[in-house]
């Protein structure tokens, strides 16, 4: 096929870009986006500062346009993200203990309920884990209400919308380390215990080059019965680039409960990197790494 969108439903996957609803007025943008892509995330419209503004006060308008353009485009909706220790509200960041904790389901609730039905997968909880070694939970706010925060966020989600997948999603877990097998381990605990996750988002922030265990570490999370979407793909401009968006999509794949890969922009001046870490450059022409990525999911 000649785009992304149904090379990718070829193997019965989506290829997806984060949007923004103050540039759906720019026609070079849409253009690219109604052609090439079956799948959609708000890169901001969905996240609690966004939504919730003040406390118990919903503001849906620019959430909606980007479910709406998703629907009008026959396009799969994935929400991001319910619960994130960044990009929070100035009340919720000012408030702790059970008042967080109430304020924060709460809002999983409300949000999840609002948009019922209509969401494909949603990230409900985002970036929990620490970087480096330890393996930890990240120490955030959330954190600070008990550590059964996130399964809480999860069954609220569950109840609220059951049709949607539901995702825990996190960066630098691009291979088999600390972080992510910290992840694995929580994974694996919930599925024992009942607690309803769907996917692991593996975000895939990238630089110059991949990690060797990058397919094995979405297969690991396979095998534990969860799908692996990749969900903020991007990489950085240099020698390897082009090779890196193919080696990202042959590794999806194959491995068949790879569901969808999402890139985080459409051209690199959408993007919230400087270094042109995206499929078409600023005046929307398709890059090398374009190339690659369609090749890839055809070959597929
Ligand atoms: O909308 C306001 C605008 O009114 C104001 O004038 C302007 C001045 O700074 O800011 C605008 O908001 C910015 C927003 O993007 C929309 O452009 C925020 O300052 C800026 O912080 C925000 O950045 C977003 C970032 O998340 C926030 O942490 C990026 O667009 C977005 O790409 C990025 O996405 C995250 C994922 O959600 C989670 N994973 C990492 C990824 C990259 O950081």
């Amino acid at each position: 096929a000649s785009t992304l969108g149904a090379s990718a439903a070829q193997t019965g996957r989506y290829y997806g870009a984060a949007i923004a609803a103050g540039r759906l007025g720019d026609s070079t943008y849409t253009r690219i986006l109604t052609t090439e892509f079956n799948s959609v995330t708000a890169e901001n419209e969905m996240k609690w500062d966004a939504t919730e503004p003040s406390q118990g006060r919903f503001t849906y308008t620019n959430g909606d346009r980007i479910l709406n353009q998703g629907i009008a485009m026959g396009a799969k909706v994935r929400g991001h993200a319910l619960l994130w220790h960044q990009q929070q509200p100035g009340w919720a960041q000012s408030l702790s203990g059970t008042a967080l904790r109430n304020a924060a389901i709460n809002h999983v609730t409300q949000v999840a309920t609002h948009y019922r039905g209509k969401i494909h997968t949603w990230d409900v909880v985002n970036e929990a884990f620490a970087d480096g070694g330890s393996g930890a939970r990240r120490d955030s706010n959330l954190q600070r209400t008990g550590n059964d925060w996130i399964e809480a966020a999860f069954r609220a989600a569950r109840t609220a919308d059951p049709a949607a997948k539901l995702c825990y999603n996190d960066y630098n877990t691009d291979g088999i380390n600390a972080k992510s097998t910290g992840i694995y381990n929580m994974v694996r605990d919930f599925k024992a215990r009942g607690v309803p996750i769907d996917c692991v988002g593996l975000q895939s922030h990238l630089g110059t080059s991949l990690d060797s265990t990058y397919q094995a570490n979405i297969q690991r999370f396979a095998d534990l019965g969860v799908d692996v979407q990749i969900t903020e793909l991007d990489v950085q401009q240099g020698g390897n680039q082009a090779n890196i968006y193919g080696a990202v999509t042959r590794a999806c794949l194959a491995v068949a409960r790879c569901t969808g890969i999402t890139v985080w922009g459409i051209r690199d001046t959408d993007s919230w990197r400087n270094d042109n870490p995206l499929l078409f450059d600023g005046s929307g022409n398709k890059k090398a790494a374009y190339t690659s990525v369609l090749n890839a999911l055809n070959a597929g």
